[in-house]
């Protein structure tokens, strides 16, 4: 290829790069698989490689993150980074719109939006390029954290149009990497992130972006700072954001009265859980931006906006003992075990104490008085203790030294902040290991529930995975809650499961650091486990998405004489061995009704699992999300199908029934 052909080609790739990476992280509806995507991006790395000069700045391969920064940069805002008035009620949301109306008069209205939970950016472009992005910092200087945003695929590097302008947002992290963020990091024996925002916020403040590059961000833009252009509204300046490539959020509202803003906040308030982000509260703006300045600011925040914040989901209730968990890698964990206590909605009993620093740190003891928060579908945590209400007969909290299941002495691996029991053979592994093979993305054998399986270890009727295969119907009848039906129905499940495609398997063997997403990439990739198992670490790490400490965990995996041997019984026992699922990209089908859509599922399903219609719709080319939003092309409702079903009605979005399903599956 010459250096002309290079250029055109480069000059044709980028768009289309950014257009699949928008389609995908802004607009959450991608048109052609992730392998497309990789494939271009690939092509596009090699070409830069060869040539070069060819590289520029914003091109889509500059978002892996750069080299590590020794320090970072202070940023003086050209315009300061206000924060928002709160309101906690009603009362007080109705003396801020009285100010309002007291200001300007009736004739306004305001943009309701959600409040993120993340940390706020601005984020510089010069004729259209992305410059510079920085933290709030105090409001006046921030720190540049361009490389870090730069790795946020929602953020895009260049825009529609070749604008100078500062525009600002909330950088998140979504539930979903979060809570995968914490698994690994619990496997790794690594101090937990206590929420999202702490987490977006930790990986931004890194030096290097590397590690930004790996946690999964995203972004909601909301507002413009220095710009030369005219807006005459809010509404009209979110629209503005949107079409120059911006992700702004699409739950946006106008909002006349008060009425409507509470309405609004006590809808969002119930359905915070289902977002799949964090929200804090609800954000009202006047919407038309010379009534914005006729309000004028405070000293530090605008006087057209409010932030209603939900109640604090904090509560005080009494840790009565620590219990220990030991889970599938060995690491323990303390659980503290309350006094019953109703938070956002539910009863919570147990939460999280994360590790032993942590409970000195915060200095929390047994008998203490203790602060618990509860948010969305998070695991309750215990935040702070109170001191001031000891009594004298709290006791301070030891980790024991030997593993409470096999008595085998715990270990702290260096740089880890976990205690590990390293005994492979303990019983409380064993258990986890089976809970975890059993479950849904691995082999996904019903009637296999926790009490079902402690009682499977203690009639000696298994030792290991392979021994489930094994298991015969007069062993099971004589367990505790086992009768005919659900003894047969366990059998059936237990023997369908043998002809699941390799990767379930894969991912139930729980090799380390291989989640459900890697297992099929190395399904799709090696086909079978003897291929799998033979393959080189250099073979390994040649695929996309597999790293270095994901190669060496199943070099070192498949190296121990027990795993063989545990494969050669499972193999035995009829349990297959390869790979069976369609390869996602020839299994997209541009017929089907799905190809390219983005899918809600929502009520209860007769004829599939919604796993199992999810599945079936990624395969046939779409995407299945979890909430409804004007992006949204079509949504299956089953039975009792509630809130998202009433939103798709509103929005106008196709929906359909299960029996609507039937001429295409
Ligand atoms: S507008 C003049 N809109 O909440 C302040 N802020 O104290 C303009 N936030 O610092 C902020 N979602 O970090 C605005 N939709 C939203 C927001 C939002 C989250 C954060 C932001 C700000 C804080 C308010």
């Amino acid at each position: 290829m010459t250096h002309e052909e290079a250029k055109r080609r480069i000059d044709k790739l980028k768009p289309l790069i950014e257009k699949y990476n928008e389609e995908y992280h802004v607009n959450d509806a991608p048109s052609v698989p992730d392998s497309e995507y990789d494939r271009l991006k690939a092509e596009l790395i090699q070409l830069e490689e060869e040539y070069p000069d060819l590289k520029t700045d914003d091109s889509p391969t500059q978002r892996v993150g750069g080299p590590p920064l020794d320090s970072f940069q202070k940023v003086r805002h050209a315009q300061a980074m206000l924060s928002l008035d709160n309101a906690f009620d009603e009362a007080s949301l109705r003396d801020f719109d009285r100010r309002v109306r007291d200001g300007i008069g009736d004739s306004f209205s305001y943009v309701a939006e959600l409040k993120i939970d993340g940390l706020a950016v601005s984020l510089l472009y010069e004729n259209g390029r992305f410059v510079r992005g920085a933290t709030r910092g105090d409001g006046t200087t921030g720190e540049d954290i361009t490389e870090n945003l730069k790795t946020i695929h929602a953020i895009p590097l260049r825009l529609k149009e070749p604008v100078t302008i500062e525009v600002r947002g909330e950088a998140y992290m979504p539930k979903a990497s979060f809570k995968a963020l914490n698994e690994v990091r619990e496997e790794e024996g690594g101090a937990l992130f206590a929420n999202p925002r702490n987490a977006a916020a930790g990986s931004l403040r890194q030096l290097d972006p590397k590690i930004a590059a790996k946690r999964n961000l995203s972004i909601f833009v909301y507002s413009v700072g220095q710009f030369d252009g005219t807006l005459d509204s809010h509404s009209e300046t979110l629209d503005y954001l949107d079409t120059l490539g911006f992700k702004t959020n699409p739950e946006r509202q106008r909002c006349e009265t008060v009425e409507e803003a509470m309405a609004y906040v006590q809808y969002w308030s119930a359905r915070r859980a289902d977002l799949p982000y964090e929200i804090d509260g609800i954000v009202f703006k006047v919407d038309r931006l010379f009534q914005q300045e006729e309000l004028g600011f405070t000293a530090k925040s605008p006087r057209w906006a409010i932030a209603y914040k939900f109640p604090a989901e904090e509560v005080v209730t009494q840790l009565h003992e620590v219990e220990l968990n030991i889970g599938r890698t060995g690491v323990v964990t303390p659980t503290a075990i309350l006094e019953p206590v109703q938070v956002a909605g539910t009863t919570v009993q147990r939460a999280s104490l994360h590790n032993e620093d942590l409970i000195h740190e915060k200095d929390i003891r047994v008998g203490d008085y203790v602060i618990i928060k509860k948010a969305g579908d998070i695991i309750p945590e215990v935040v702070a203790s109170l001191p001031e209400r000891r009594t004298g007969e709290e006791e301070v909290f030891q980790m024991p030294k030997q593993c409470p299941e096999c008595d085998s002495e715990l270990i702290r691996i260096e740089g880890e902040v976990a205690l590990r029991c390293v005994n492979p053979q303990c019983p409380a592994q064993l258990r986890e290991a089976l809970i975890h093979f059993v479950s849904r993305n691995a082999m996904n054998i019903d009637g296999l529930g926790e009490k079902i399986i402690v009682q499977l270890f203690t009639h000696g009727l298994i030792q290991d995975v392979s021994d489930l295969y094994q298991l015969k119907y007069d062993q099971l009848i004589q367990l505790e809650r086992m009768g005919e039906k659900s003894t047969n129905n366990l059998l059936a499940s237990i023997d369908a499961s043998k002809g699941n495609s390799l990767e379930k398997l894969l991912f139930g063997l729980g090799i380390r650091f291989i989640g459900a997403k890697a297992a099929r990439t190395l399904a799709e990739r090696f086909h079978s486990m003897d291929h799998l198992r033979k393959a080189s670490k250099e073979e390994l790490l040649d695929v996309d998405e597999i790293g270095e400490k994901m190669a060496d965990a199943i070099v070192q995996y498949f190296e121990q004489p027990e795993v063989s041997a545990l494969l050669e019984r499972l193999e035995q026992a009829g349990v297959n061995m390869s790979y069976t699922g369609p390869i996602r990209e020839e299994a997209a089908n541009e017929e089907s009704p799905f190809y390219g859509k983005t899918v809600v599922l929502t009520g209860k399903l007769e004829r599939f699992t919604r796993g199992e219609l999810k599945d079936i719709i990624e395969q046939a080319g779409g995407k299945v999300t979890g909430s409804v939003s004007k992006k949204t092309d079509l949504v299956i409702a089953g039975e009792e199908a509630g809130s998202k079903r009433t939103k798709a009605e509103e929005l106008g979005i196709d929906i359909w029934s299960e029996a609507d399903l039937s001429p295409y599956i």
